[in-house]
Protein backbone atom coordinates (compact mmCIF):
# COMPACT_ATOMS: atom_id res chain seq x y z
CA UNK A 1 0.00 0.00 0.00
CA UNK A 2 1.40 3.65 -0.76
CA UNK A 3 2.07 6.14 2.05
CA UNK A 4 -1.45 7.88 1.16
CA UNK A 5 -3.78 4.83 0.77
CA UNK A 6 -1.63 3.36 4.26
CA UNK A 7 -2.80 7.19 5.88
CA UNK A 8 -6.37 6.83 4.52
CA UNK A 9 -7.35 3.50 5.54
CA UNK A 10 -5.11 3.12 9.10
CA UNK A 11 -7.77 3.74 11.56
CA UNK A 12 -7.44 7.00 13.33
CA UNK A 13 -8.75 8.79 16.46
CA UNK A 14 -9.32 12.30 15.97
CA UNK A 15 -8.76 14.19 19.68
CA UNK A 16 -8.11 18.53 18.76
CA UNK A 17 -11.26 19.38 16.39
CA UNK A 18 -12.93 22.68 16.52
CA UNK A 19 -16.30 22.18 14.70
CA UNK A 20 -16.76 25.40 13.25
CA UNK A 21 -12.61 25.42 11.84
CA UNK A 22 -13.65 22.08 10.88
CA UNK A 23 -16.29 22.78 7.86
CA UNK A 24 -14.88 22.36 4.33
CA UNK A 25 -15.69 23.92 1.47
CA UNK A 26 -18.70 21.08 0.22
CA UNK A 27 -20.18 21.70 3.96
CA UNK A 28 -20.08 25.70 3.94
CA UNK A 29 -21.83 25.29 0.72
CA UNK A 30 -24.75 23.01 1.54
CA UNK A 31 -25.29 25.46 4.92
CA UNK A 32 -25.29 28.48 2.44
CA UNK A 33 -27.82 26.41 0.27
CA UNK A 34 -29.79 26.31 3.37
CA UNK A 35 -29.69 29.74 4.51
CA UNK A 36 -30.97 30.62 1.15
CA UNK A 37 -33.84 28.14 0.74
CA UNK A 38 -35.07 29.15 4.57
CA UNK A 39 -35.03 32.82 3.65
CA UNK A 40 -32.22 33.29 6.60
CA UNK A 41 -29.74 35.67 6.14
CA UNK A 42 -26.33 34.58 6.42
CA UNK A 43 -24.36 38.00 6.45
CA UNK A 44 -21.24 37.06 4.85
CA UNK A 45 -20.51 37.13 0.74
CA UNK A 46 -16.99 36.34 0.97
CA UNK A 47 -16.21 33.22 1.73
CA UNK A 48 -13.62 30.21 0.79
CA UNK A 49 -10.92 32.72 0.09
CA UNK A 50 -11.53 34.43 3.25
CA UNK A 51 -11.97 31.46 5.13
CA UNK A 52 -9.27 29.02 4.51
CA UNK A 53 -5.87 30.08 5.18
CA UNK A 54 -3.25 28.24 2.89
CA UNK A 55 0.45 27.50 3.21
CA UNK A 56 1.25 30.87 2.00
CA UNK A 57 -1.00 32.80 3.43
CA UNK A 58 0.42 36.10 4.67
CA UNK A 59 -2.22 36.01 7.96
CA UNK A 60 -1.07 34.77 11.20
CA UNK A 61 -2.28 33.37 14.27
CA UNK A 62 -3.94 36.20 15.73
CA UNK A 63 -5.91 37.16 12.00
CA UNK A 64 -7.24 33.12 12.16
CA UNK A 65 -9.25 34.12 14.78
CA UNK A 66 -11.45 36.67 12.69
CA UNK A 67 -12.26 33.66 9.98
CA UNK A 68 -14.48 31.99 12.80
CA UNK A 69 -16.83 34.30 12.41
CA UNK A 70 -17.37 33.45 8.76
CA UNK A 71 -19.04 29.96 9.58
CA UNK A 72 -20.23 31.15 13.03
CA UNK A 73 -23.22 32.90 10.52
CA UNK A 74 -23.89 29.48 9.18
CA UNK A 75 -24.19 27.82 11.91
CA UNK A 76 -26.79 29.77 13.82
CA UNK A 77 -29.88 28.03 14.14
CA UNK A 78 -30.03 24.44 15.19
CA UNK A 79 -31.24 22.87 11.73
CA UNK A 80 -27.76 24.60 9.91
CA UNK A 81 -25.56 23.63 13.26
CA UNK A 82 -26.60 20.17 12.98
CA UNK A 83 -26.22 19.91 8.85
CA UNK A 84 -22.79 21.26 10.35
CA UNK A 85 -21.69 18.75 12.86
CA UNK A 86 -23.47 15.54 10.73
CA UNK A 87 -21.74 16.24 7.48
CA UNK A 88 -18.27 17.23 9.48
CA UNK A 89 -18.65 13.78 11.28
CA UNK A 90 -18.96 12.26 7.82
CA UNK A 91 -16.35 13.73 6.46
CA UNK A 92 -13.78 12.25 8.91
CA UNK A 93 -15.81 9.11 8.69
CA UNK A 94 -14.59 8.53 5.22
CA UNK A 95 -11.30 10.06 5.78
CA UNK A 96 -10.63 6.58 8.02
CA UNK A 97 -11.66 8.15 11.24
CA UNK A 98 -12.38 5.39 14.04
CA UNK A 99 -12.98 7.71 17.04
CA UNK A 100 -13.53 11.49 17.27
CA UNK A 101 -13.57 14.06 19.47
CA UNK A 102 -15.74 16.95 18.61
CA UNK A 103 -14.92 20.31 19.96
CA UNK A 104 -16.99 23.38 20.30
CA UNK A 105 -18.13 26.54 22.08
CA UNK A 106 -22.01 26.69 22.93
CA UNK A 107 -23.23 29.82 21.46
CA UNK A 108 -26.50 31.90 22.24
CA UNK A 109 -27.63 33.13 18.85
CA UNK A 110 -31.05 34.67 17.64
CA UNK A 111 -32.36 31.02 16.81
CA UNK A 112 -31.08 28.87 20.28
CA UNK A 113 -29.67 29.28 23.42
CA UNK A 114 -26.66 27.49 24.26
CA UNK A 115 -27.91 24.14 25.79
CA UNK A 116 -30.05 24.09 22.47
CA UNK A 117 -26.65 24.37 20.97
CA UNK A 118 -25.08 21.38 23.35
CA UNK A 119 -28.36 19.02 22.60
CA UNK A 120 -28.19 19.23 19.05
CA UNK A 121 -24.21 18.51 18.82
CA UNK A 122 -24.94 15.40 21.12
CA UNK A 123 -28.20 14.20 18.89
CA UNK A 124 -26.02 14.26 15.76
CA UNK A 125 -23.27 12.16 17.31
CA UNK A 126 -26.39 10.02 18.80
CA UNK A 127 -27.76 9.63 15.72
CA UNK A 128 -24.55 9.66 13.57
CA UNK A 129 -23.58 6.58 16.09
CA UNK A 130 -26.57 4.58 14.50
CA UNK A 131 -25.00 4.45 11.07
CA UNK A 132 -20.91 5.32 10.97
CA UNK A 133 -18.59 2.87 12.31
CA UNK A 134 -17.09 5.96 14.28
CA UNK A 135 -17.88 6.84 17.74
CA UNK A 136 -18.08 10.22 18.55
CA UNK A 137 -17.88 12.17 21.92
CA UNK A 138 -18.13 16.51 22.42
CA UNK A 139 -15.76 18.64 24.34
CA UNK A 140 -17.32 21.54 25.29
CA UNK A 141 -14.79 24.76 24.58
CA UNK A 142 -14.02 27.41 26.63
CA UNK A 143 -13.44 30.59 25.10
CA UNK A 144 -10.53 32.79 26.86
CA UNK A 145 -11.36 36.01 25.08
CA UNK A 146 -14.61 36.00 26.79
CA UNK A 147 -15.45 37.21 30.24
CA UNK A 148 -14.43 35.19 33.11
CA UNK A 149 -18.22 35.09 33.72
CA UNK A 150 -19.17 33.45 30.35
CA UNK A 151 -16.49 30.93 31.00
CA UNK A 152 -17.90 30.26 34.62
CA UNK A 153 -21.31 29.82 32.60
CA UNK A 154 -19.82 27.24 30.23
CA UNK A 155 -18.34 25.24 32.91
CA UNK A 156 -21.74 25.05 34.42
CA UNK A 157 -23.50 24.09 31.08
CA UNK A 158 -20.72 21.54 30.55
CA UNK A 159 -21.12 19.91 34.12
CA UNK A 160 -25.06 19.78 33.72
CA UNK A 161 -24.50 18.30 30.07
CA UNK A 162 -21.87 15.90 31.09
CA UNK A 163 -24.49 14.78 33.46
CA UNK A 164 -27.81 14.47 31.57
CA UNK A 165 -25.58 12.64 28.60
CA UNK A 166 -22.60 11.07 30.07
CA UNK A 167 -22.35 9.15 27.27
CA UNK A 168 -21.70 11.87 24.90
CA UNK A 169 -20.25 14.38 26.74
CA UNK A 170 -16.78 14.13 27.73
CA UNK A 171 -14.30 17.14 28.19
CA UNK A 172 -14.37 20.51 28.74
CA UNK A 173 -11.45 22.73 26.98
CA UNK A 174 -9.97 26.19 27.18
CA UNK A 175 -9.22 27.85 23.61
CA UNK A 176 -9.47 31.19 21.95
CA UNK A 177 -7.33 34.33 21.40
CA UNK A 178 -4.28 32.34 23.34
CA UNK A 179 -3.01 36.68 23.71
CA UNK A 180 -6.15 37.20 25.25
CA UNK A 181 -7.01 36.70 29.28
CA UNK A 182 -5.32 34.92 31.82
CA UNK A 183 -5.36 31.26 32.50
CA UNK A 184 -5.74 31.57 36.37
CA UNK A 185 -8.84 33.07 36.31
CA UNK A 186 -10.42 29.98 34.39
CA UNK A 187 -9.18 27.72 37.22
CA UNK A 188 -12.68 28.07 39.18
CA UNK A 189 -14.70 26.86 36.62
CA UNK A 190 -12.03 24.53 34.93
CA UNK A 191 -11.46 22.97 38.74
CA UNK A 192 -15.21 22.50 38.93
CA UNK A 193 -15.49 20.43 35.75
CA UNK A 194 -13.07 18.64 37.07
CA UNK A 195 -14.24 17.78 40.31
CA UNK A 196 -17.91 16.90 38.36
CA UNK A 197 -15.73 14.01 36.30
CA UNK A 198 -14.96 15.79 33.02
CA UNK A 199 -11.55 15.39 31.64
CA UNK A 200 -9.83 18.38 30.40
CA UNK A 201 -7.95 19.88 27.78
CA UNK A 202 -5.67 23.04 27.81
CA UNK A 203 -4.91 25.25 24.82
CA UNK A 204 -1.37 25.39 25.62
CA UNK A 205 1.59 27.22 24.55
CA UNK A 206 0.63 28.31 21.28
CA UNK A 207 2.33 31.40 21.96
CA UNK A 208 5.34 32.48 24.11
CA UNK A 209 4.44 32.75 27.92
CA UNK A 210 6.49 30.26 30.28
CA UNK A 211 4.98 31.20 33.13
CA UNK A 212 1.06 30.42 31.40
CA UNK A 213 2.30 26.71 30.30
CA UNK A 214 4.37 26.29 34.49
CA UNK A 215 0.38 27.28 35.52
CA UNK A 216 -1.27 24.99 33.34
CA UNK A 217 0.99 22.26 33.24
CA UNK A 218 0.59 22.39 37.07
CA UNK A 219 -2.54 22.18 36.75
CA UNK A 220 -2.09 18.69 35.31
CA UNK A 221 -4.42 18.95 32.71
CA UNK A 222 -5.53 15.14 30.90
CA UNK A 223 -3.99 16.63 27.54
CA UNK A 224 -2.57 19.91 26.47
CA UNK A 225 -3.02 20.97 22.66
CA UNK A 226 0.22 22.43 20.25
CA UNK A 227 2.50 23.03 22.42
CA UNK A 228 4.37 25.28 19.94
CA UNK A 229 6.54 27.54 22.66
CA UNK A 230 7.40 24.67 25.37
CA UNK A 231 10.50 23.89 24.03
CA UNK A 232 13.77 26.58 24.10
CA UNK A 233 13.93 26.33 20.31
CA UNK A 234 10.57 28.01 20.38
CA UNK A 235 10.51 30.32 23.18
CA UNK A 236 9.90 28.18 26.03
CA UNK A 237 12.88 27.75 28.45
CA UNK A 238 14.13 25.17 29.67
CA UNK A 239 11.80 24.83 32.93
CA UNK A 240 9.02 24.89 30.55
CA UNK A 241 10.30 21.81 28.45
CA UNK A 242 11.28 19.50 31.08
CA UNK A 243 8.44 20.12 33.25
CA UNK A 244 6.49 18.68 30.51
CA UNK A 245 8.90 16.02 30.01
CA UNK A 246 8.16 15.05 33.60
CA UNK A 247 4.40 14.87 33.45
CA UNK A 248 3.94 12.85 30.03
CA UNK A 249 0.99 15.04 29.81
CA UNK A 250 0.04 13.99 25.94
CA UNK A 251 -0.02 16.57 23.39
CA UNK A 252 -2.50 16.86 20.63
CA UNK A 253 -0.07 18.18 18.03
CA UNK A 254 -1.63 19.95 14.56
CA UNK A 255 1.35 20.17 11.96
CA UNK A 256 -0.31 22.47 9.13
CA UNK A 257 -2.56 24.28 11.77
CA UNK A 258 1.08 25.47 13.19
CA UNK A 259 3.03 25.84 9.93
CA UNK A 260 -0.06 27.90 7.82
CA UNK A 261 -0.76 30.00 11.10
CA UNK A 262 3.53 30.73 11.03
CA UNK A 263 3.35 29.10 14.82
CA UNK A 264 6.27 26.67 13.33
CA UNK A 265 8.72 27.68 10.38
CA UNK A 266 7.63 24.93 8.61
CA UNK A 267 7.27 21.19 9.28
CA UNK A 268 10.73 19.89 9.15
CA UNK A 269 11.40 21.81 12.52
CA UNK A 270 7.83 20.93 13.67
CA UNK A 271 8.46 20.30 17.77
CA UNK A 272 6.75 16.90 17.16
CA UNK A 273 10.48 15.46 16.64
CA UNK A 274 11.21 16.92 20.14
CA UNK A 275 8.42 15.55 21.52
CA UNK A 276 8.15 11.97 19.66
CA UNK A 277 12.21 11.72 21.25
CA UNK A 278 11.86 12.86 24.43
CA UNK A 279 8.89 10.57 24.82
CA UNK A 280 6.46 12.53 25.16
CA UNK A 281 3.03 11.45 23.83
CA UNK A 282 2.08 12.46 20.95
CA UNK A 283 -1.41 12.34 19.19
CA UNK A 284 -1.84 13.44 15.45
CA UNK A 285 -5.15 16.50 15.26
CA UNK A 286 -6.37 18.37 12.51
CA UNK A 287 -7.50 21.25 14.73
CA UNK A 288 -9.40 23.13 11.86
CA UNK A 289 -9.39 21.16 8.68
CA UNK A 290 -11.59 23.42 7.01
CA UNK A 291 -9.49 26.41 7.56
CA UNK A 292 -5.95 24.95 6.67
CA UNK A 293 -7.65 22.81 4.14
CA UNK A 294 -6.20 19.10 5.43
CA UNK A 295 -7.43 16.34 6.65
CA UNK A 296 -6.07 13.65 9.50
CA UNK A 297 -4.73 11.17 6.99
CA UNK A 298 -3.06 13.71 5.32
CA UNK A 299 -1.73 15.26 8.60
CA UNK A 300 -0.77 11.68 9.20
CA UNK A 301 1.06 11.42 5.85
CA UNK A 302 3.05 14.66 6.27
CA UNK A 303 3.90 13.79 9.60
CA UNK A 304 5.41 10.45 7.92
CA UNK A 305 7.20 11.80 5.21
CA UNK A 306 8.67 14.98 7.19
CA UNK A 307 10.25 12.59 9.88
CA UNK A 308 10.72 9.81 8.08
CA UNK A 309 8.48 7.27 9.70
CA UNK A 310 7.72 3.78 8.72
CA UNK A 311 4.89 1.96 8.72
CA UNK A 312 4.92 0.48 11.77
CA UNK A 313 5.52 3.89 13.40
CA UNK A 314 2.84 5.42 11.60
CA UNK A 315 0.43 2.76 12.63
CA UNK A 316 1.59 2.98 16.30
CA UNK A 317 0.95 6.61 16.53
CA UNK A 318 -2.44 5.54 16.02
CA UNK A 319 -2.41 2.75 18.36
CA UNK A 320 -0.98 4.88 20.98
CA UNK A 321 -3.50 7.60 20.54
CA UNK A 322 -5.71 5.24 21.38
CA UNK A 323 -4.48 5.27 25.51
CA UNK A 324 -5.81 9.25 25.68
CA UNK A 325 -8.99 8.91 24.45
CA UNK A 326 -11.46 10.83 26.79
CA UNK A 327 -14.16 8.00 26.77
CA UNK A 328 -14.26 4.91 28.50
CA UNK A 329 -14.21 2.77 25.47
CA UNK A 330 -10.27 2.70 24.92
CA UNK A 331 -10.34 -1.34 23.92
CA UNK A 332 -12.96 -0.87 21.35
CA UNK A 333 -10.70 1.46 19.87
CA UNK A 334 -7.65 -0.33 20.41
CA UNK A 335 -8.76 -3.07 18.68
CA UNK A 336 -10.05 -2.02 15.49
CA UNK A 337 -6.81 -0.20 15.15
CA UNK A 338 -4.99 -3.32 16.60
CA UNK A 339 -7.10 -5.70 13.75
CA UNK A 340 -5.74 -3.30 10.69
CA UNK A 341 -2.27 -3.57 12.20
CA UNK A 342 -2.64 -7.80 12.28
CA UNK A 343 -4.67 -7.48 9.09
CA UNK A 344 -1.40 -6.10 6.90
CA UNK A 345 1.07 -7.63 9.28
CA UNK A 346 2.76 -4.28 9.88
P1 LIG B 1 -16.20 26.44 17.56
O1 LIG B 1 -15.80 26.35 19.01
O2 LIG B 1 -16.86 25.20 17.04
O3 LIG B 1 -17.00 27.68 17.28
O4 LIG B 1 -14.84 26.54 16.70
C1 LIG B 1 -14.15 27.74 16.46
C2 LIG B 1 -13.46 28.22 17.73
O5 LIG B 1 -12.42 27.32 18.12
C3 LIG B 1 -12.74 29.55 17.56
O6 LIG B 1 -13.63 30.64 17.73
C4 LIG B 1 -11.67 29.51 18.64
O7 LIG B 1 -12.20 29.90 19.89
C5 LIG B 1 -11.33 28.03 18.71
N1 LIG B 1 -10.11 27.72 17.94
C6 LIG B 1 -10.02 27.18 16.73
N2 LIG B 1 -8.73 27.04 16.35
C7 LIG B 1 -7.99 27.49 17.38
C8 LIG B 1 -6.58 27.59 17.61
O8 LIG B 1 -5.71 27.26 16.78
N3 LIG B 1 -6.22 28.11 18.82
C9 LIG B 1 -7.12 28.50 19.77
N4 LIG B 1 -8.43 28.41 19.58
C10 LIG B 1 -8.86 27.91 18.40
ZN1 LIG C 1 -7.26 24.21 18.56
Amino acid sequence: MDLNNFCHELPKVELHAHLNGSLSRSTMLHLKRYYADSGLEDKTNAFFDEFQIGAGDCRNLSDCFQVFSIAHSLTSTPEALAMATTLTLQEFHSDGCCYIELRSTPRNTQYMTKEQYVDTIVHCMQKSSLHLSMLSRFIISINRSYPVAEAEAIAELAIASYKKYPDVVVGLELSGEPTIGKFQDFVPALTRAREAGLKITLHCGEVCNPEEIIEMLKFKPDRIGHGTCIHPRFGGTNDTWSALCASKIPVEVCLTSNVNTKSTPDYDSHHFKDLYEAGVPVIICTDDKGVFTTSLSNEYRICAETFNLDQSRVARLSLDACQHIFADVQKTVVNKVQSFIDKYNI
